[in-house]
């Protein structure tokens, strides 16, 4: 699918990620953004830099957490009512806080879920839409662990697992829309600048954090751009690493893992 003339929505779409994805879509051709953010987020303001930039009318920021059953529906509801459709959802939303764990758990997998039960409904031919696409941000610790921080880990590897099997054929042919998951490395946004991560009380914050500034930061717009890429070309299911400013790498993930006898049953 091109993006062209196409109409999106991106949750945590007012800064970092979310904002770069929103931009790179417009600039790419997309008719209209709709950032759903949080009420403390420089939602208004980024809005404005859009319509600036792009045309006055191409973005629209609603209040939504995406915690929040009734605010999520309601922000898709405002999004058809302005625009007359929808054709991509960007599950992007998310925190980085071991200390509130639970929390983290409630916006970064409970909302994508919610995210894509709701893109699903409202896209899927099997309820009078017309197809879509689906993007859920996972992150490279959605496939490999990440000793500073266990519980965000945990949860990107749920969003994994939630968008290939959303993404596998049986739902595809069902709904007509693709489910793909995009894996950031490590991006120059309020995550890793700013103290915006916390890593709870079982990690050396300053050990963390020292390793984490040694490792190569890319610019948001390098996962817009690679967003805008996997809508393109991306099947459903599929999974992509955006990292080291690279251009962007479908993973491949084998069917069946290899298994290692155990020792007892060589012997
Ligand atoms: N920055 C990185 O290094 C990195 C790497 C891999 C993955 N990611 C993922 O990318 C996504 C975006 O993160 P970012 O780095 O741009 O961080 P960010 O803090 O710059 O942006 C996150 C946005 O999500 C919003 N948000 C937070 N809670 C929300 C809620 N309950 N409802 C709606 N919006 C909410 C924030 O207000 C903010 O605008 C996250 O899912 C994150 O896990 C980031």
């Amino acid at each position: 699918m091109q993006v062209e003339h196409k109409t999106a929505l991106v949750t945590g779409g007012a800064d970092g990620i979310g904002f770069a994805c929103a931009k790179e879509l417009l600039r790419n051709g997309a008719a209209h953004v709709a950032i759903l953010d949080l009420a403390t987020s420089p939602g208004v303001e980024s809005v404005r830099k859009l319509n600036t930039e792009f045309g006055e009318g191409r973005g629209i920021f609603v209040v939504c957490d995406v915690t929040k059953d009734s605010e999520f529906e309601a922000a898709f509801a405002k999004t058809f009512e302005e625009f007359g459709g929808l054709d991509i959802v960007v599950n992007n939303a998310g925190i980085a806080n071991e200390s509130m764990w639970e929390s983290m758990i409630d916006v970064n997998l409970k909302g994508v879920v919610r995210g894509t039960i709701l893109g699903l409904r409202h896209l899927g031919k099997d309820n009078g839409g017309k197809g879509g696409i689906i993007v859920n941000t996972a992150s490279i610790f959605g496939l490999e662990p990440s000793a500073w921080s266990p519980v965000y880990s945990a949860v990107k590897h749920g969003v994994v697992g939630l968008s290939r099997s959303f993404g596998a054929t049986y739902h595809y042919e069902k709904t007509g829309v693709r489910v793909m998951t995009i894996c950031p490395s490590f991006t120059r946004t309020n995550f890793v600048v700013d103290g915006g991560s916390d890593f709870g009380p079982f990690v050396d914050r300053g050990l963390a954090m020292k390793d984490i500034m040694q490792q190569p930061l890319q610019k948001p717009e390098i996962v817009g751009e690679a967003l805008v890429e996997i809508i393109e070309r991306g099947e459903s299911g599929s999974v992509w690493i955006s990292e080291n400013s690279e251009p962007v790498c479908e993973v491949l993930i084998p069917k069946r893992f290899e298994l290692i006898a155990s020792s007892r049953m060589q012997n």
